[in-house]
């Protein structure tokens, strides 16, 4: 039996990469297909990491060409196009049309260019982009990536924080001149799609959802060439599996029914919180110097490391991908209707939300994103599910979290 090894801070694959056969099975099989897969999940449920694990299973293969893009860093559509050229380098039948479109800007380094340094080609080719070129430029790198031996996967990861980046302006204002600089963008990646289907086959994911922003901004139908994908929790069955792998390779004994305790904190598996939890009662039983896990073990470190400062690092990253697709005014909001459900068991009655709408009006909120738009992106990034009783907390160590972070000095809708 092959060792699973710890998974760092990063998405993972190979050795580290646990399960999710039936999910790597139906993303290969779109991707066989030629269709164009959105791939949805509450966050850091593994997106990046079955989108890389296929990538690497299809290139060990050798049966497709496998280029991956991050575009967390992007701002624009000339960034977009620039970054998914340099992506393409280590295909070389592309990567020879894309110098050959490029030529004219890249210059005296043409021919020197398999030597120039990755940073430095990128700055060169994005130099060469602007406004009123990277629709020609991005179709011809796309021109070159349909034109390889092989069919290519393209996966784009974030692509939602660009699109998010570039609808909304400092004021988190969806303004005229933004709305159609998107609308263009998204445009032509639909072209493309459609254009070069069978050619060239595109995985879109991100850590915040595409269609809550899309919808924000009237552009759903933008997205309809893509089929969705949803990633769910793993069961307890395969999170219980997945931590005595674990600690099988790490000489500790955990239990079935430790495990159990484990996935019933936590109260949804998600693999990131999964792994978190046994890197804590790992280095725990370490300083202890013990290798059996005890139930009191368990629950001490689900309180104690994960709930505390350390554990809570993950939550600042939860707050900035908040923060970044609702601007400081609706991100305010979100944390208050977070908190209210934290501090009331994990749920957000229908009179408390009743109640907070009513507050917004007397206080004339300005905020440009409205109430409904919040609760949208709430639900559809898995915060909270909604259900007969209201909007309710769906993992239990999120709801811990936010209620250990904010919940203490807050005051609840009801006592306004
Ligand atoms: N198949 C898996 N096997 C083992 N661990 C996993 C697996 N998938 C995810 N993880 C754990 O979850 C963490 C996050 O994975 P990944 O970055 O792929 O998630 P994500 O959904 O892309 O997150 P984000 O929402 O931040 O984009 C990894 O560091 C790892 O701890
Ligand atoms: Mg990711």
């Amino acid at each position: 039996m092959t060792q699973l090894v710890k998974a760092g801070a990063n998405w993972v694959d190979g050795e580290r990469f646990f399960d999710r056969e039936p999910e790597v099975e139906a993303l290969r099989e779109l991707v066989l297909n030629g269709t164009h897969t959105l791939l949805t999940a509450q966050r850091r449920m593994g997106k990046t990491s079955l989108v890389r694990e296929l990538l690497r299973r299809l290139e060990d293969e050798g049966t497709l060409t496998t280029v991956f893009v991050d575009l967390e860093d992007a701002s624009d559509a000339a960034d977009a196009v620039s970054e998914i050229a340099i992506r393409a380098r280590p295909v070389q039948r592309a990567w020879e049309r894309i110098k050959d479109s490029f030529s004219n800007h890249l210059g005296a380094v043409r021919d020197q260019i398999d030597e120039v340094g990755f940073a430095d080609l990128r700055i060169k080719l994005r130099a060469g982009i602007d406004a009123g070129s990277w629709q020609r430029s991005g179709d011809q790198v796309f021109e070159a990536l349909a034109a390889t031996d092989r069919p290519v996967v393209l996966a784009i990861d974030e692509l939602p924080i660009l699109v998010n980046r570039m609808l909304k302006g400092p004021d988190y204002q969806i303004a005229p001149e933004r709305l159609a600089a998107t609308d263009q963008f998204l445009s032509w990646l639909r072209r493309n799609g459609q254009e070069h289907r069978g050619r060239v086959c595109m995985i879109v994911s991100g850590s915040v959802g595409l269609e809550p922003i899309l919808r924000q901004a009237g552009l759903s139908a933008q997205v309809n060439t893509f089929s969705p994908l949803e990633l769910r929790p793993w069961t307890e069955d395969i999170a219980s599996d997945c931590l005595a792998a674990l600690a099988r390779n790490y000489g500790l004994e955990v239990p079935e029914h430790v495990r159990s305790e484990m996935c019933r904190l936590l109260g949804c598996c998600i693999p990131h919180h999964v792994q978190q939890f046994f890197d804590h009662l790992h280095e725990y039983l370490r300083r202890a110097q013990r290798s059996v896990a005890t139930l009191e073990d368990v629950d001490e470190v689900y309180r104690r490391d994960l709930l505390g400062v350390h554990g809570q690092i993950d939550l600042e990253h939860y707050e900035g991908r908040l923060r970044m697709v609702l601007g400081t005014e609706a991100y305010t909001t979100a944390l208050e209707l977070l908190t209210e459900a934290a501090v009331n068991k994990g749920v957000l009655a229908p009179a408390s939300l009743g109640k907070y709408i009513d507050l917004l009006k007397s206080q004339d909120s300005t905020s440009q994103i409205p109430i409904e738009a919040v609760l949208d992106v709430l639900e559809h990034d898995g915060y909270l599910e909604r259900d007969a009783g209201g909007y309710r907390f769906v993992s239990h160590l999120l709801r811990d979290w936010w209620q250990a972070r904010h919940g203490q000095f807050f005051i609840p809708f009801g006592e306004r």
